[in-house]
């Protein structure tokens, strides 16, 4: 049985979709990528997983996870397997913490409600946890406030937070996007490592294929709210089969920039909810695009390739 299974999840706002009808399963142990540009549908994704979707969302679908069918779970279940079996660091650190409120009490405090720890236990087990993120001076951090911490300190802090209930599964939502670029690799470096040593599921979420495809196993490539690619990591970063992951791909080449050429971009942008268009979602952007892509693709392996694809005409690569 998979971690996390989640079939035919489709969320609307207002009668239009912005994610529509997609599957996927997420192994134990196992770091995936979900990449695709901004507007995909990558975070609305992750809410709907999380039971954090804003009210005005319509939901149906399944998403079972660790075999417990989260979309009927009531919010005090899932209160309790956010923060315990389900770990989430979302782009901005400031949201996950409370400014009054020292950090290494923060800690100690998801391990209270948790059941996880006595006070006293809490407390060291918050300091053991600074330690683990590479926080220098564990006491003396443990006793600031967030604002007395870099962004890059406090994406540490809400780590350690989503870590101390010893998931097994950690969503990170753009978990470095918000910061400096010097301390970007630094972060999700010590995150890739932690994962490891905790054996802790990943869904790293990320515009950006190069460096997910750099930390994960796995990938799956979202756009207009499908899942467009997915497979191993080497198999689609290497052989991209669908024109939308080839165009990405061929949009981070810094080789290019390095000849001297213009960085290529895929033609045209992610169009608000409710403009896609019929059939292929793809289709006004795709420079393959023809008559069968009014019809909508199913994500399967294309004849002779090793991963899925939605796409009538895939990208061929001999
Ligand atoms: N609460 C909401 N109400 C209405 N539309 C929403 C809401 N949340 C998201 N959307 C729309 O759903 C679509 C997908 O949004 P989502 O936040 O999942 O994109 P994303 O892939 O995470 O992008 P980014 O890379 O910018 O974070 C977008 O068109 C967005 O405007
Ligand atoms: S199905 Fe057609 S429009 Fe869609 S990506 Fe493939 S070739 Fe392009
Ligand atoms: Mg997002």
């Amino acid at each position: 049985m998979a971690l996390l299974e989640v079939e035919d999840l489709v969320v609307s706002f207002g009668g239009n979709k912005a994610v529509r009808g997609i599957s996927l399963a997420l192994d134990s142990g196992v770091k995936t990528g979900l990449i695709g540009e901004s507007g995909c549908g990558k975070t609305v994704t992750a809410l709907a997983i999380l039971g954090l979707l804003p009210e005005t969302a319509t939901v149906s679908g399944s998403v079972r996870f660790e075999g417990k069918e989260l979309l009927s779970s009531s919010e005090g279940e899932l209160a309790r397997l956010r923060g315990d079996h389900l770990g989430v660091v979302f782009q901005e650190p400031m949201t996950a913490l409370n400014p009054m409120m020292r950090v290494g009490r923060q800690i100690a405090e998801v391990l209270e409600i948790h059941d996880l720890a006595s006070r006293t236990g809490a407390r060291r087990r918050a300091i053991e946890l600074i330690e683990m993120v590479r926080l220098d001076d564990p006491e003396v951090t443990a006793r600031k406030y967030p604002h007395q911490l870099s962004g890059g300190q406090r994406q540490r802090i809400v780590l350690a937070m989503a870590l101390a209930g010893d998931p097994t599964l950690l969503i990170a939502d753009e978990p470095t996007t918000a910061l400096d670029v010097t301390v970007q690799s630094e972060i999700l470096l010590l995150l890739d490592d932690l994962v490891d040593d905790l054996n802790t599921s990943l869904l790293l979420i990320s515009h950006d294929l190069p460096l997910v495809a750099s930390l994960c196993d796995e990938l799956l490539v979202m756009y207009g709210g499908t899942i467009v690619e997915r497979g191993e990591v080497n198999e689609v970063f290497g052989r991209p089969l669908h024109p939308y992951t080839a165009g990405l791909r061929e949009a981070s080449d810094l080789d290019q920039v390095e000849d001297d050429q213009e960085l290529r971009t895929i033609e045209g942008s992610v169009p608000p909810l409710g403009e896609f268009p019929t059939g292929c979602v793809f289709r006004d952007r795709c420079e393959y695009a023809d008559d069968e892509c009014l019809q909508v693709p199913r994500l399967e392996v294309p004849s002779g390739e090793g991963h899925e694809a939605a796409c009538f005409h895939p990208v061929r690569h001999d």
